[in-house]
């Protein structure tokens, strides 16, 4: 019997998913989980995918059943695990076979597990896949990190697996060791911001003009027929006009409003702090989300303080302020890939990666989930502008800034009179005031530096004073 093309460990509904999409894309994979029955089991529920699928109970089995140089996806939880079933592998392995983990990792754990296998013989790939369940399945994004030699071994099967954008696939080698990981991490921390956003819009519609479930879903699907055009507006309208089985209300109604997380967006606002990168609005969506898990103390809290602000939303033309929301929201996303992009920017600065920015922005038009039409548009941007020092200068988004901000600014304003939380938008139109202002206001920050700590400061003029004459003279008037 032919040798498999390539090995998976790990069938749980990950793996399992990515294993059916190998094999049906015409590649003979071999198949390892650490209990057998779900091995079996596995197999037997492959039905005409069978012939292409060995089901493997040992490593041993497992190993001799791949071609070398042998790629071998884990797929399995994040972390510990992962370094237990490579140390389990390696003696079984041979020189040039590539171990590749396709969990959601830390990229420092993917740069340790890289150097411990240098002078080992053996490689290591770092790969990002997006796309959850269905994604697995049907055609993922797949950002891959490791040797370009590694890359190349594994570039025909992977390419074949993954999700396509008019014809493209949405696979690419993004640099050696961590890069695949760091920009999926990079990719979360956007998916957070992605979704705090489309969360605060939903509240401003919710709490602020009192819409139904359904009316609000009904919103978000004619968004998504515009420039919102995405994956996560798609299925937030579908989420708001689903039925909860038990009650008929809308499910969503149901739901109790803490959010998990997982770490991904956590590990993209450490790197960003770690670089010096204002991520803001990134940050203020793993806050939020933190914020929403302390429920009993928000509710607490309201008791005490009650709800702040005007309680209705003022607003005195209904459809020009939807229409509002939805630039803003647009313009709220820019900020956040503006900066998730700039974090990658920096990283492949720090990291020696030469993260390639169109690239990046192409794999994730399609599989992953933030996937949308947008990403088209960053893709035009960074190919026309590669040097850009970030997307809302280059000519493409920088109107498009223009264009919606005024309405981030008029949304922002009303919610926050109203009292609604709207910390990821307003984040984002803080980091464009910020960005966009030559003159801002740190001079008082350097000179407080100075008053209390001797700091040192520059000047504006050049001149050779760097510190201040703090309590001589004063400024005449003063
Ligand atoms: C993806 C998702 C996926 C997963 C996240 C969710 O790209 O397919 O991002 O990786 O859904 O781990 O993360 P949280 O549990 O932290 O929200």
């Amino acid at each position: 019997m032919a040798q498999a093309e390539i090995g998976l460990i790990g069938l749980g509904v990950m793996g399992s998913n990515l294993a059916l999409n190998i094999a049906e894309k015409g590649n003979k994979i071999a198949v390892f989980n650490r209990t057998a029955e779900r091995t079996r089991e596995f197999y037997e529920e492959a039905g005409s995918l069978k012939d292409q699928i060995v089901p493997c109970e040992t490593i041993e089995e497992f190993v001799a059943a791949i071609r070398p140089p042998r790629p071998i996806i884990i797929m399995i939880k994040a972390g510990d695990p992962v370094d237990q079933q490579m140390e389990l592998l390696k003696p079984f392995l041979e020189k040039n076979d590539i171990m590749i983990d396709a969990g959601n990792a830390n990229f420092r754990d993917t740069m340790r597990r890289f150097d411990a296998l240098k002078d080992s013989g053996l490689t290591f790939i770092g790969m990002g896949v997006s796309g959850g369940e269905e994604g697995a399945r049907h055609g993922p994004s797949i950002m891959v990190g490791g040797k370009e030699d590694s890359w190349k071994r594994v570039e025909k099967v992977l390419t074949s697996i993954a999700a396509k954008y008019n014809d493209e696939p949405c696979v690419a080698w993004l640099g050696e060791n961590g890069a695949g990981h760091f920009v999926k991490t990079i990719h979360n921390g956007i998916e957070y911001a992605d979704m705090q956003m489309i969360a605060e819009i939903y509240g401003i519609l919710r709490d602020g003009l009192n819409m139904s479930a359904t009316e609000i879903g009904k919103v978000f699907d004619t968004w998504n027929k515009g420039r919102l055009n995405s994956y996560l507006i798609e299925i937030s309208g579908t989420v708001l006009e689903t039925a909860d089985p038990l009650t008929g209300k809308p499910i969503v109604d149901m739901i109790l409003d803490k959010a998990g997380q997982k770490g991904t967006g956590k590990w993209s606002v450490i790197e960003a702090q770690n670089m010096g990168v204002p991520a803001t609005a990134i940050e203020a969506a793993v806050a939020a989300r933190s914020l929403s898990s302390m429920k009993d103390e928000r509710e607490a809290a309201e008791k005490t303080l009650g709800l702040p602000g005007l309680s209705a939303l003022s607003v005195s033309d209904r459809d020009a302020f939807i229409k509002d929301l939805e630039s803003a929201l647009l313009a709220g996303k820019i900020g956040a890939y503006a900066q998730g992009f700039a974090v990658m920017s920096a990283a492949s600065k720090e990291f020696g990666w030469n993260l390639p920015m169109p690239t990046i922005a192409k794999i994730w038009r399609a599989g992953c989930i933030i996937r949308s039409q947008f990403l088209d548009e960053i893709t035009s941007a960074f190919t026309a502008a590669p040097d850009a020092a970030n997307l809302i200068v280059t000519p493409a988004f920088s109107t498009m800034v223009k264009e919606t901000d005024g309405a981030l600014r008029r949304v922002v304003s009303a919610a926050v009179l109203a009292g609604l939380p709207v910390p990821a938008l307003a984040s984002a139109l803080g980091y464009f005031d910020s960005y966009r202002r030559g003159r801002g206001t740190a001079n008082m920050i350097q000179a407080q530096r100075d008053f209390f700590g001797a700091h040192g400061f520059d000047r504006i003029d050049g001149a050779d004073n760097h510190h201040g004459p703090w309590g001589s003279g004063l400024v005449a008037g003063a």
